[in-house]
Parts: structure tokens; C-alpha cells; sequence
């Protein structure tokens, strides 16, 4: 079976049969045997010669197929991945791309980050304790969607205000900075922190 098989492939004179396919020339006492070139290479070559003028025909000929065509479409569903993970986790919102989310699903995630997170200083209701109040027009930090933002995600450290980038995602910080200026702002809740910092 398995001479057979490499008897298919190698298509080998025997020994015995040399004599048929002697060259009748001879140089130096050196003869040359007139071999048939072995089928599994002359296949393998056939293949090669196949598949380079499909290439040459798809490549060159009808321009259909390109690695730079076939790159751009890569990168294309590369880049669709990247943009729905960054929509997921809120990545490309920044400071500067950050917007008032003034729909109730985001409104109420904003709700529930600030009573996990934020409560504690600035009091459920807004009005601040240890923080300042964030339901009047008075702003230390701006009180646009971009400058709460900011505040929110860098902090004011020296002032006790903590840094939330990392801790809590742009997406969340960004709704919570929608949640304090829809639904807290203007609320006037009862005795409001008089902070120290406020601008008159
Ligand atoms: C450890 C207490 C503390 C926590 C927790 C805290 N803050 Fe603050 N926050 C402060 C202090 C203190 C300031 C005032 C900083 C200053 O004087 O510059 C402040 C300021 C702010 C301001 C700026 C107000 C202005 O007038 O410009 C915003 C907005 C704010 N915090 C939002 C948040 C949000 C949202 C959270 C929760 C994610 C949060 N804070 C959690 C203490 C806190």
C-alpha cells in the first residue's frame, strides 16, 4: 500500500530497469538517467501556476480583489466594533463632547449613581453638606453639561472634591452631571449648604 502510494507519487525507475532509461551520452564516465519528473511535484507545480493567474486575473486584470480592498474592509468592522464598545462604556465622551442626556433612562441612571456616590457630601436632595449646593445658579466650576462634566471626572482633590474618572464610567458621569442640572437644579430644597467657596 505504501510502496504503491509512493510509487504514484514518485513515478521511480526500479534498478533493474535503469538500462531503458540510460541518456546515451557520457561525460567523464558520468551518465545521466532520463527520469520522468516526479507527479507530486509537477502537480504542486501545476497548482502554482493555476493560482497565479487567478491572482493575476482577480488582481490585475478585473481589479475585484486587493490586500489594500480587503485592509479598508478589515479595519471598516475594526472600527464598527471599537464605535459600539465605545458607545457601550461611554469612552468617547469627554469634557469636550460631553452632552445634557435629557432622557428619563439616562436621567434615572444619573439618579442612582448620585445617591451611591455623591449623596454623602452633597445630599441626596442637592442641597450639600460637605459639598456645595448644586441646585442653585451658583457655580465654582461652570454650570454647563461640559464644566460639571469636568468637575465630576477631574475633581478638585485640595478641596475634597474626589476624582471620579476611573471609578465610575464617562457614560455614568455624564449622566449624573445630566441628573443634577434637569432634575436638581432649581429644586430649592431646605436649608442649602452656604458654601464657603460659592461665587457671589
Ligand atoms: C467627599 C465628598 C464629596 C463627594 C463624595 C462628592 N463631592 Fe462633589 N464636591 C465636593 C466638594 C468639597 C466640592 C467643592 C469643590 C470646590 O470647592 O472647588 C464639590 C464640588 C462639586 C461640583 C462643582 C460645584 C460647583 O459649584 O462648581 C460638582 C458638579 C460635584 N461636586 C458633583 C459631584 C458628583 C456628581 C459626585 C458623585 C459622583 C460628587 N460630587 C461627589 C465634595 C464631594
Amino acid at each position: 500500500m505504501w510502496k504503491k502510494l509512493m510509487q504514484i507519487l514518485t513515478k521511480t525507475t526500479s534498478i533493474e530497469k535503469e538500462a531503458d532509461i540510460m541518456l546515451d551520452h557520457e561525460y567523464d564516465g558520468i551518465r545521466e538517467l532520463d527520469n520522468v519528473l516526479p507527479p507530486w511535484w509537477l502537480w504542486l507545480f501545476y497548482i502554482t501556476i493555476f493560482i497565479a493567474v487567478v491572482y493575476l486575473v482577480r488582481y490585475h486584470v478585473i481589479g475585484d480583489w486587493s490586500s489594500a480592498k480587503e485592509y479598508t474592509e478589515e479595519m471598516a468592522v475594526a472600527k464598527a466594533d471599537v464605535d459600539a464598545y465605545l458607545k457601550k462604556t461611554g469612552g468617547n465622551i469627554n469634557e469636550n463632547t460631553a452632552k445634557l442626556m435629557n432622557d428619563e433612562k439616562a436621567l434615572a441612571e444619573g439618579k442612582k449613581v448620585f445617591e451611591a456616590n455623591c449623596a454623602s457630601c452633597h445630599r441626596s436632595d442637592g442641597g450639600g453638606i460637605i459639598g456645595p449646593d448644586l441646585t442653585d445658579d451658583k457655580w465654582i466650576h461652570g454650570g454647563d453639561i461640559k464644566s460639571v462634566f469636568k468637575t465630576i471626572k477631574q475633581g478638585v482633590p485640595e478641596k475634597g472634591m474626589l476624582t471620579w474618572d476611573g471609578k465610575i464610567s464617562a457614560k455614568q458621569i455624564q449622566e449624573v452631571a445630566s441628573y443634577i442640572l434637569v432634575k436638581l437644579k432649581g429644586t430649592n430644597p431646605p436649608t442649602p449648604k452656604v458654601y464657603a467657596g460659592d461665587p457671589k
